[in-house]
C-alpha cells in the first residue's frame, strides 16, 4: 500500500467522511468514528507443529486470552496474563513487530525466563493488545513453554 492512500478495511465501509489517520507517515488507516463499523481484527496463530489458526479477536483483548479461549496449542499462560510466568511466549511474524508498542521493562525482564529460544521477535502474548490496525497479525508459538 502506498503511504497516503486511504484504506477502507473489511467491514469499514464509507459510512461517513470523518475519521482519523493512523499512524501518521506510514500506512494510512481510515478509522470510521462509528465503532460498529470497525473491523474485527483477525489474528493468525501458528501452533508449534506449523498448523495455522485464524481467529477474529475483538479489539482490546490480548492475543493470549483469545488463544487460550480457542484452545490454541503451544501456549500455557499459567499466570493468566499477570506477567509472572513467561509461558505465553510467542514469535511475532513480519511485518507486525514494528506495528506493536515496544515491550515494557517488566516484559523484557520476563522474556529472559522463556523456556524456548528467545529471538528478536519474541514477545509475551499477554502483553499484546489487539486493535483494528493489527488486522492480520500473525504470531507463532514455540515448541515448549515450560
Ligand atoms: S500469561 Fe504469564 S506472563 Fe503472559
Amino acid at each position: 500500500m502506498i503511504s497516503g492512500e486511504i484504506f477502507y478495511p473489511r467491514r469499514a465501509q464509507k459510512c461517513c467522511r470523518v475519521g482519523a489517520v493512523w499512524p501518521p507517515g506510514t500506512v494510512t488507516y481510515w478509522l470510521c468514528p462509528h465503532p460498529v463499523w470497525w473491523p474485527v481484527p483477525r489474528v493468525t496463530y501458528i501452533e508449534p507443529d506449523g498448523h495455522a489458526v485464524t481467529l477474529e479477536v475483538k479489539s482490546g483483548r490480548t492475543v493470549m486470552s483469545a488463544a487460550m479461549e480457542a484452545g490454541i496449542e503451544g501456549i500455557e499462560a499459567q499466570c493468566g496474563g499477570n506477567l509472572a510466568c513467561a509461558t505465553c511466549h510467542c514469535y511475532v511474524q513480519e511485518p507486525w513487530l514494528d506495528q506493536l508498542p515496544l515491550p515494557s521493562e517488566d516484559e523484557l525482564l520476563m522474556l529472559g525466563n522463556v523456556a524456548a529460544e528467545r529471538r528478536d521477535n519474541s514477545r509475551l502474548s499477554c502483553q499484546l493488545i489487539v486493535r483494528p490496525q493489527l488486522d492480520g497479525l500473525t504470531v507463532q508459538f514455540p515448541e515448549r513453554q515450560s
